[in-house]
Parts: structure tokens; C-alpha cells; sequence
């Protein structure tokens, strides 16, 4: 005697008639078919085997057929489900190919096409130098002062008291403009803008002038026909040489690090007085190896200093030429070159690699703009 079974279903083994699995597994089949991508098919799969796919229902309805039919209906409906899964299987796989055939089409890399392989530009590392020794001074509070390079013989020469017989004013030193006797030349120094920033500005004057200078020298190794000075100029009641040398210690620290020191020689400059050559300690050696052949140093020629520029106190005269009045003001003013500073600071070795623009030379510097 077996107990009545209490999950019978009349509905749920309808379900398991052959008929009935077959339109089933006909529907899966029809629908995998037409699945066109493998989205689609992911649907078609959980509608068609999943746990709540109408072949899973039924299948949970073995269980409540009488023993003696359940080995065939389980036969059955294991061939079904398997024959489904299968035909997921096999179009899984074709859509993958399709796909797969498709990106390598509509991804396809042209090696062939011409690439852009210009480097980006950037400011020369002059340039860049320049502003970074312009920068100091702005900290200081001074102010940037401009002239023009196509100068004015008098603002070039003559106001600050170099006379026409000085060999700076010579054929051989500067680019005149038309004839010799035109009175307008390219500009030998950044000096001039020393007298036009006096002329220009209320006192007291704190101003640095960076810019582009002309000699007619040859191109070679420590030549260059356009170069670069900066210049300074400071205007202002009670100014001493003592403000001078320490303003030079401060940009020589800026440039080349904590404690290195400026040395000042006698020396003369017609436009100023007392004037002296401006020495920077060596930054590498610090003087080390002076008188010690053991120990060379390449930066200095084992000199322990380096020539910079040259500086002063401004002559009178020039203070003058500008209306200034001697009695109640005094000024300092030094100039150096760019060229020089960057080759010290970076053991450039010839002045051709900086302006033959081979960026071989400059990327060494950074992509500053
Ligand atoms: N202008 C000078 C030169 O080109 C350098 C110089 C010397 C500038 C003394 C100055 C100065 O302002 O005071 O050689």
C-alpha cells in the first residue's frame, strides 16, 4: 500500500508528454536560431534553460510521476534539455566567431598611416634662464625695463660717457645701421636701457633689463655675434657699493646655490666709478683647487673664480645726463651675460649648440613654454 502522492499534478505532467517536450525544444531551437548576437543569446538562454525555463518546470515534475514512468520521461527529457543546451553551444560559439571577425575589421590598426611625429616646441633654454634671473630681482621689487634694439648712437654710447674715440665705438665692435655716420646702431650692451629707465621713471629706480645685444663678432666656440646681457640698475638715496655686492651675492646663490660668493676686481667702465669685473666663486670647486694639480677642476680651470660681468657705481655723469641730482642720489648698475651664465650653469661647453636650435641640444633642458 503506498500513500496517496500528495504532489500530484495533473497540469505538470501534462507537461511532460513527448508532444509537449518537443514544441519545447522546438521553441528553444527556433529562438537560439534566431538569436543575431550573443546578448540575444544570453536572453534565449535563461528563457529556454534556466531555472525557470519552461523544460526546468517540467522536469521538476518527474518527481511526481508514478515510478514505472519516470525512467522514460527522465530519458526524455535529459535528451531534450541536452539537445537544447547544445544548440546554445554551437551558436555561442558561431556568434563569437562573428564578433571576433568583426572587431578584427572594425578595430584594424593602419600601421601604414603616417603618424605626427613632430616633438612639441618649447622656449629656448636661454630664454628660460633669462626669466629665471629676471625672477630674482622681481622678488627684490624691482621692475622690468625695455629699450629698443636699434638704439640710438647717443643712448648707446655718448650718455654714458663713452667717448667717440673708445674702441667699443670702433667699425670693428658695432653694427651700425645704413652708414657709420647714420648715428643709429644695433645695440653693443643692454647699458643704454640704464638712461632711458631714468628718464622714463619717477625716482627711485629699481629695474633689470634682459634683452638681446649685437657685436660683429665671428660664430665660434665663446663668440656670438647676438647675445644676451641682463642688466641692472638701482637709483635711490644712500645706495652704496655695499648694496651692489650684496645684491650680487643674492642672485649668485639664486643661480648657483647657498653660500657661493661674488668677488669684485677693479677694473674700469666708462660709465661707472668706481666700475669692477664681477667674479663668481666656482660653484663646483669653491676654490678647492686652486694650487692642488691633484685635484683639477673643469669649471674654473682650477681658477677657484669665474669671470661674469662687470658692475659699478654709476658714474655721476651718466646720473646727470639723466637730470638726476648727485647730491641727494646714487645708484649701482652691473651687467652680465646670459650665454656665459648658461654655459657655467650647465658646463655648456660651446656657444654654437645654443643658437644652431638643434633640439638635441635644448631638450636637454626641459619642455618649459
Ligand atoms: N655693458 C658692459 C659690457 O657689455 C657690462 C657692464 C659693466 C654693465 C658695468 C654695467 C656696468 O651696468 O656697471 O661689457
Amino acid at each position: 500500500m503506498s500513500a496517496p502522492n500528495k504532489s500530484y499534478d495533473p497540469v505538470g505532467v501534462a507537461s511532460l508528454e513527448a508532444e509537449a517536450i518537443d514544441a519545447m525544444v522546438s521553441a528553444a531551437l527556433a529562438d537560439i536560431e534566431t538569436a543575431t548576437d550573443l546578448d540575444a543569446l544570453k536572453a534565449v538562454r535563461l528563457a529556454h534553460a534556466g531555472d525557470k525555463s519552461p523544460l526546468a518546470l517540467a522536469n521538476r515534475e518527474i518527481g511526481a510521476l508514478p515510478p514505472a514512468a519516470k525512467a522514460e520521461v527522465g530519458k526524455r527529457m535529459g535528451a531534450a534539455r541536452g539537445a537544447v543546451k547544445q544548440a546554445i553551444e554551437q551558436r555561442e560559439a558561431q556568434l563569437a566567431a562573428e564578433r571576433d571577425a568583426r572587431v578584427l575589421v572594425e578595430e584594424a590598426v593602419d600601421v601604414t598611416v603616417p603618424t605626427d611625429r613632430r616633438l612639441r616646441g618649447a622656449r629656448h633654454p636661454l630664454s628660460t634662464l633669462m626669466d629665471r634671473m629676471a625672477e630674482v630681482f622681481i622678488a627684490m621689487g624691482y621692475e622690468i625695463a625695455e629699450g629698443p634694439e636699434v638704439e640710438a648712437e647717443w643712448f648707446n654710447f655718448d650718455a654714458l660717457n663713452i667717448p667717440p674715440d673708445h674702441p667699443a665705438r670702433s667699425m670693428q665692435d658695432t653694427f651700425f645701421v645704413g652708414s657709420s655716420e647714420s648715428g643709429v646702431v644695433l645695440r653693443t650692451q643692454t647699458s643704454p636701457i640704464q638712461l632711458r629707465a631714468m628718464l622714463d621713471r619717477e625716482l627711485p629706480v629699481y629695474v633689470v633689463a634682459p634683452g638681446r645685444v649685437y657685436r660683429t663678432d665671428e660664430l665660434d666656440a665663446t663668440h656670438t655675434p647676438v647675445f644676451h646681457q641682463i642688466e641692472g640698475l638701482a637709483i635711490d638715496e644712500g645706495i652704496t657699493m655695499a648694496h651692489l655686492k650684496g645684491t650680487l651675492d643674492h642672485l649668485a646663490e639664486a643661480m648657483f646655490g647657498a653660500g657661493v660668493r661674488t668677488r669684485l676686481r677693479p677694473s674700469y667702465f666708462p660709465f661707472t666709478e668706481p666700475s669692477a669685473e664681477l667674479d663668481l666663486e666656482c660653484f663646483v670647486c669653491r676654490g678647492a683647487s686652486v694650487g692642488d694639480p691633484s685635484n683639477p677642476c673643469r669649471t674654473c680651470g682650477s681658477e677657484g673664480w669665474i669671470e661674469w660681468g662687470g658692475c659699478g657705481m654709476v658714474n655721476p655723469r651718466v646720473l646727470r645726463a639723466a637730470g638726476i641730482d648727485t647730491d641727494r642720489y646714487s645708484g649701482f648698475a652691473f651687467g652680465m651675460g646670459v650665454e656665459r651664465t648658461l654655459m657655467f650653469r650647465h658646463g655648456v661647453t660651446d656657444m654654437r649648440d645654443m643658437v644652431e636650435g638643434d633640439i638635441r641640444f635644448s631638450r636637454a633642458f626641459g619642455l618649459e613654454v
